[in-house]
């Protein structure tokens, strides 16, 4: 399906250019229907496709998904097992984003998968990378601290080689080291699910990025309620710590 273009819910002007979404509460989602967990998960692998679609549709020109966190690995093997398969499946589909013409980049530490998964990974990069319509960060085996501790030790290993002076390390130069470093900070935050708060995703991104929380479990979340943390997002005053 290509893109599809659609009036935006506020002006072009005032839209978000990242938008970051924590997509929780599929298990609790499939818990109030008497279905496993998984069954959540697969009605949020929906939710992401329709999310998606939208958020290109209406000219949002970066989104990160928060799909699976370094501490998920702690879940019990079985949700594991299926939440790594539901990944494969993603990756066999992932004709869409090529027709749609979306970059795909990957954040989070890729040796952490299979082989297969790993590679699925990086040719779907390779291939999306010079789409311009959307770029789409895939937030999987990705923990913030995990992420910055990267980057501390590549610059720590450039001053060893004397490739670096520590004096050169600027707040670019450590941005440039994270997995986002082709993309820009997080302006819009959204977490559905009921939880407040950030479980360790984009925490140097989003130092000045505006939160939005719903009560909505992520398979029920649509189009309205994005068009909703939008609106919101666009009626607040951000100030940079100025005045
Ligand atoms: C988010 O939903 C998906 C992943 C973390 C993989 P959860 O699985 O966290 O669902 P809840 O929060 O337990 O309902
Ligand atoms: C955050 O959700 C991770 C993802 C959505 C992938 P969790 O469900 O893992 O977070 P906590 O445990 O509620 O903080
Ligand atoms: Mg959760």
């Amino acid at each position: 399906m290509a893109k599809q273009p659609m009036t935006p819910p506020v002006p072009a002007d005032m839209m978000p250019k990242h938008i970051a979404i924590i997509m929780d509460g599929n298990g609790r989602w499939a818990k109030k229907r008497g279905m496993p967990r998984t069954y959540g998960h697969i009605e949020g692998v929906k939710t992401f496709r329709k999310i998606s679609r939208y958020a290109l549709n209406i000219g949002v020109p970066y989104i990160s998904f928060y799909v699976f966190s370094t501490e998920n690995w702690n879940r019990p093997e079985d949700e594991v097992h299926q939440l790594m398969n539901l990944m494969r499946k993603q990756l066999m589909d992932a004709r869409v984003f090529t027709e749609e013409r979306t970059r795909l980049i990957l954040l989070g530490d890729r040796s952490g998968f299979d082989e297969d998964i790993r590679n699925g990974i990086s040719n779907l990069e390779e291939d999306s990378r010079d789409y311009e319509n959307m770029t789409m960060g895939i937030a999987a085996n990705y923990g913030s601290r995990h992420e910055i501790t990267s980057a501390a030790r590549e610059l720590a290993q450039l001053v060893k080689e004397g490739r670096l002076q520590p004096e050169e390390i600027t707040e670019d130069l450590i941005s440039q080291h994270l997995y986002t470093k082709e993309m820009p900070d997080v302006d819009l935050l959204i977490r559905p699910g009921g939880e407040q708060r950030i479980s360790n995703f984009l925490l140097w991104q989003c130092a000045y990025a505006e939160f939005y929380f719903c009560d909505t479990f992520w398979p029920d979340f649509d189009e309205k309620e994005l068009d909703k943390a939008i609106i919101e997002f666009a009626r607040r005053t951000r100030r940079f710590g100025g005045l």
